[in-house]
């Protein structure tokens, strides 16, 4: 055989290897686990046929202690393809190579397309399913994790970086999905913490199990790091397709503008009976919300944590808007430190990537007590105001009913920079509610009625009429325009349309201080 015959011999030999590591072995050692393999994970969530892979034959680097093994892909299988024609850049960790651990090379394929998706401005989506840095390779690991993370911070507000938890991310693995925009779990196949149960009960002598400690529920409903959780791989992949279909591949472009397909922007009479004649009891706002955005359709992102507030996606019109609302149906409504962080991460998400941002508004404050003063509401509902106003996006509100306090100012209020607020008449905008207001004006004279219940339920009558209303703040111009609710989504529509071309430049600085 002469050389070039030698050549192709080579090229079909090395191919079939990496066929092979992925072949019928790899496949069963996934499955028997209830998980799927890298590249089964690649083939669910890109356009068939679109994914070219990179350093498909990149080889470990040589470690001191213990055996390396010389598997080509280094655990990691790295490249580009598209969703929805869509280009977006991928790793997938394949979890029956070396644990999917994390050495130099894995971390530099990774480095690779980092890289790539930032010069390109296409979003990166990571799929992740490791034992962690590799240990035998000790520092080097350690360092190629840390130019991850350097990458991921560099990345941010830039383009948008997924992370996918689909098996263990231990130790200081969790710190890249912390550092992108939005972390997916399944649920029963993968875990996150930065100490796992065998330390806790080291440390602390406290007997936790993996999936109590760093489940997908754990994350999503407890600890707040996890946006999404789905039952199975397929349709937590699907679900990033879904997210992605919202977003721009970078935050010099335009989200997709999708077909509206005959989505009504006449008036929506349901909206006027949807707030309770009685202001103390609840409703669902996501109701509100469905019977505003096109086609009733609004992705909710951390539909499980800090449920006072709502946020996610929807369109109005086909372009892609982001919402924030107060859920009466939880906590009345109220503002807590969960709930701003919560919605101030999101309101700078959205600014990153010039997302319009809508406000639904029906809040009675902030909540009191203890834990949330020694908690530190006071830092953390500062982020929710620092979000608002450094926001140069459009940025519109509607106040349902409720507006009472700080949290009015809070809730993307005229003076903190809104484009348009809108009242409906049901909307009660004062420092605070009727009842607290009653006690400390007329604490003498309660204390001298006859009858005080009664004379307290009049006079608070009294002060939602004159005061908790919409029209003291409208005379001022602190309401653009109190509107009959049937007709918020136009109104919206049209005040959108209208501040397209916003711009809202701020001095030079090199950066703002958000109180973290
Ligand atoms: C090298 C590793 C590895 C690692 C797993 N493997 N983790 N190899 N470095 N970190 C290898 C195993 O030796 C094994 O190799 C194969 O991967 C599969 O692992 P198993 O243990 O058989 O799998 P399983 O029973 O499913 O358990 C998975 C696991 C466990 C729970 C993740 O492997 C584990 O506890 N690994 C260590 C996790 C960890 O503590 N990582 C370091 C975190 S600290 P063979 O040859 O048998 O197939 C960290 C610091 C980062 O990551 C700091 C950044 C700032």
């Amino acid at each position: 055989m002469d050389v070039k015959g030698k050549r192709f011999q080579d090229f079909t030999k090395r191919n079939e290897i990496i066929k092979e590591l992925r072949g019928k072995e790899a496949r069963e050692k996934q499955h028997s686990k209830g998980k799927l393999t890298a590249k089964e994970r690649i083939d669910i969530l890109l356009d068939p046929g679109t994914f070219d892979e990179i350093d498909a034959q990149a080889q470990p680097a040589d470690a001191g202690f213990g055996t390396v093994k010389k598997v080509m892909g280094d655990g990691v299988i790295t490249g580009h393809g598209k969703i929805s024609g869509r280009l977006v850049f991928i790793y997938a960790q394949d979890f029956t190579v070396m644990g999917g651990s994390l050495g130099s090379v894995h971390a530099a394929k990774i480095n690779k397309v980092q890289d790539m998706a930032l010069k390109m401005g296409a979003p990166i989506v990571g799929l992740m399913d490791s034992g962690g840095a590799r240990i035998q390779e000790g520092v080097m690991s350690l360092a190629g994790y840390a130019s991850i993370f350097y990458r991921n911070v560099a990345s941010s507000g830039v383009i948008p970086q997924i992370s996918v938890i689909m098996g263990p991310a231990a130790g200081g693995a969790v710190y890249s999905p912390a550092l992108t925009d939005f972390v997916f779990m399944t649920n029963k196949t993968s875990y996150m913490f930065v100490t796992g149960p065998n330390v806790v009960k080291e440390v602390l002598n406290e007997e936790v199990t993996f999936e109590d400690l760093g489940g997908a529920p754990a994350h999503a409903k407890k600890s707040g790091v996890a946006h999404f959780i789905y039952e199975d791989e397929e349709n937590t992949l699907l679900g990033v397709q879904k997210l992605l279909s919202y977003l721009p591949s970078n935050n010099m472009e335009d989200a997709p503008q999708s077909k509206t397909n005959g989505a009504t922007i006449g008036p929506v009479d349901k909206l006027r009976d949807i707030v309770p004649d009685d202001a103390n009891k609840a409703y669902d706002i996501k109701d509100v919300i469905k019977l505003i955005v096109d086609g009733e359709k609004f992705l909710e992102v951390m539909e499980n944590f800090a449920q006072n507030i709502v946020i996610g996606f929807g369109r109005l019109n086909g372009k892609t808007i982001g919402i924030v609302a107060n859920q009466p149906k939880v906590l009345a409504g109220c503002l807590d430190i969960n709930s701003s962080m919560k919605g101030a991460r999101f309101v700078r998400f959205c600014d990153a990537f010039n997302i319009p941002v809508l406000t639904l508004e029906d809040v009675p404050g902030f909540l009191p007590g203890i834990n949330q003063e020694h908690g530190g509401v006071i830092k953390h509902g500062a982020k929710l105001m620092y979000a608002y106003s450094e926001a140069t996006i459009p940025k519109i509100t509607v106040i349902l009913r409720k507006s009472y306090g700080g949290a009015y100012c809070v809730m993307n209020s005229k003076r903190l920079g809104s484009d348009f607020n809108f009242a409906w008449p049901t909307a009660e905008i004062a420092v605070m509610g009727p009842e607290g207001a009653v006690a400390i004006l007329y604490r003498k004279e309660l204390e001298a009625a006859e009858n005080p219940q009664q004379f307290k339920k009049e006079m608070a009558e009294k002060y939602r009429l004159e005061i908790a209303n919409p029209y003291v703040a409208y005379e001022k111009g602190l309401i653009d325009e109190v509107i009959d609710p049937a007709v918020t989504r136009m109104k919206l529509i049209a005040a959108f349309e209208a501040l397209e071309n916003k711009q809202d430049l701020k001095p030079a600085r090199k950066h703002g201080n958000i109180p973290l």
